[in-house]
């Protein structure tokens, strides 16, 4: 992929604005106004951190599946800084149990919008959850140029072979496997075992009666850890 990089200094959200480009076209802002999260909630996004979205085509029945691409493509990124982080199920990056970094995939008609938001020298306090940042040890327009062409790298790899190879890598980022979690969904709180990632991207759940849940869709919440957004 032939990226197509457009800066402004100030955007509502990288986002909104990526949905009028084209497919190929990264959109890379200083500062978001209205930096969107999951869940509709709101990503703070001060000067010096890291606000990208590429505009990508869509897969059919697999672009959910992208959600564990584009994480591996911003873990492998880190890494390559030194920076070794986590993943939760799907996509959130963790570094030392803090979230670092986050990642907002958005359809519009044949577009996928993939958004990426990191902590380079903030994050926001008070949040429901812990989050860090990488201190300044990282420069923006570094992580901007490594992240494109990992996205490029794990795009094509998907391409060319399918999931199995993201699979595989996301699996050696992973946080959580073998522990017990709480997984919210949208009518109901599942506790259990994190058993395993499906071959299909779900999160294998062994539930306190020992049958098995195949998760597709749903927040994960360790032992002990606060609920995000409650
Ligand atoms: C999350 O809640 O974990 C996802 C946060 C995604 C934030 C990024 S910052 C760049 C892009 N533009 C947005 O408005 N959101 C994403």
């Amino acid at each position: 992929m032939k990226w197509k990089k457009f800066a402004f200094e100030v955007v509502d959200s990288t986002n909104k604005v990526a949905v009028d480009y084209s497919i190929g076209s990264v959109i890379v802002a200083e500062t978001q106004t209205n930096g969107r999260g999951r869940y509709g909630h709101t990503w703070v996004s001060d000067k010096g951190n890291l606000y990208l979205s590429a505009v990508l085509k869509t897969y059919g029945t697999q672009t959910p599946l992208l959600a564990f691409v584009i994480a591996v493509a911003v873990a492998e990124t880190l890494s390559e800084f030194g920076v070794v982080v986590q993943l939760k199920w799907p996509n959130d990056v963790l570094l030392d149990g803090g979230k670092l970094a986050g990642i907002l995939l958005e359809q519009s008609d044949e577009k996928l919008i993939v958004g990426i938001g990191i902590n380079c020298v903030s994050c926001p306090v008070g949040l429901p959850y812990p989050a860090v940042h990488l201190n300044g040890k990282v420069s923006i327009v570094e992580l901007q140029t490594l992240i494109l062409q990992q996205l490029d790298k794990w795009i094509c790899l998907f391409e060319k072979n399918g999931f199995l190879s993201i699979y595989h890598k996301w699996k050696e980022y992973a946080i959580g496997i073998g522990k017990n979690i709480v997984v919210r969904l949208p009518n109901e709180t599942l506790t259990g075992i994190f058993r395993d990632l499906s071959e299909s991207g779900a999160l294998i759940l062994e539930l306190p009666d020992n049958t098995v849940k195949y998760v597709t869709a749903g927040v994960v919440f360790f032992e002990n850890e606060r609920n995000e957004y409650e």
